[in-house]
């Protein structure tokens, strides 16, 4: 059985999304721990919950370079985490977590990339800069996490068209319910080893 370490910043409905997924038996895995950077987070109250172990870490409680990297890392490890899977989380994974985790974090992004990606395209802006964009369509992607935000290999991608009325915040709401999917189908692929993630040399 696959164990997934999950870590969230904010209100955690893909985190939820997935540890319905494992409750339900779409994807033959166990969430075995969530972590976040935010100790308010509706991500850790989600796992307590449903008594998945939950850590905060982040630059507050490991100020000093390196340490946050190494405590995240060693929390995976401890946890045996086979694989990695952010679900909005905020900030950038350091070099000791990516390099123990080759070619196994993922990522739900909310638009098509690499339309609409990188640093600071994130939350509402995403959903904003596709209007401006004109976009006809946007969607859910998840893709492999490199140390470029948002720029690894795509593993999966669902459209969602624009509607001429769409606020961000319509948008928003229809491309979330298509990331729940994506992410549970996505992430249940990977556990059947459907999808095989590339281990980068
Ligand atoms: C999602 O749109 C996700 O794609 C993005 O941040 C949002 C997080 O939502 N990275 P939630 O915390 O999973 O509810």
């Amino acid at each position: 059985m696959l164990h997934i370490g999950v870590l969230a910043s904010g209100r955690g409905s893909n985190l939820q999304a997935l540890m319905d997924g494992c409750a339900g038996g779409r994807i033959r895995a166990r969430i075995v721990v969530v972590i976040s950077n935010n100790s308010r987070s509706g991500a850790l109250a989600r796992a307590s919950q449903a008594g998945v172990p939950g850590y905060h870490l982040s630059d507050h409680t490991h100020p000093a370079p390196g340490e946050l990297d190494a405590a995240i890392c060693h929390v995976l490890q401890e946890h045996a985490c086979d694989l990695v899977a952010l679900a909005g989380y905020m900030k950038q994974l350091g070099p000791a977590t990516l390099g123990a985790f080759p070619g196994r974090v993922v990522n739900v992004h909310p638009a098509l990339l690499p339309r609409h990606g990188g640093l600071g395209m994130y939350g509402i802006r995403v959903h904003e800069a596709v209007l401006a964009a004109k976009d006809a369509y946007s969607g859910a992607t998840v893709h492999l996490v490199t140390g470029e935000y948002d720029q690894g290999p795509v593993l999966a991608q669902r459209r969602v068209p624009v509607l001429p009325d769409d606020t961000p915040e319509t948008l928003a709401a229809r491309v979330l319910a298509v990331e729940h999917e994506l992410y549970v189908e996505t992430v249940a692929a990977i556990a059947r080893s459907e999808i095989a993630l590339p281990i980068p040399s």
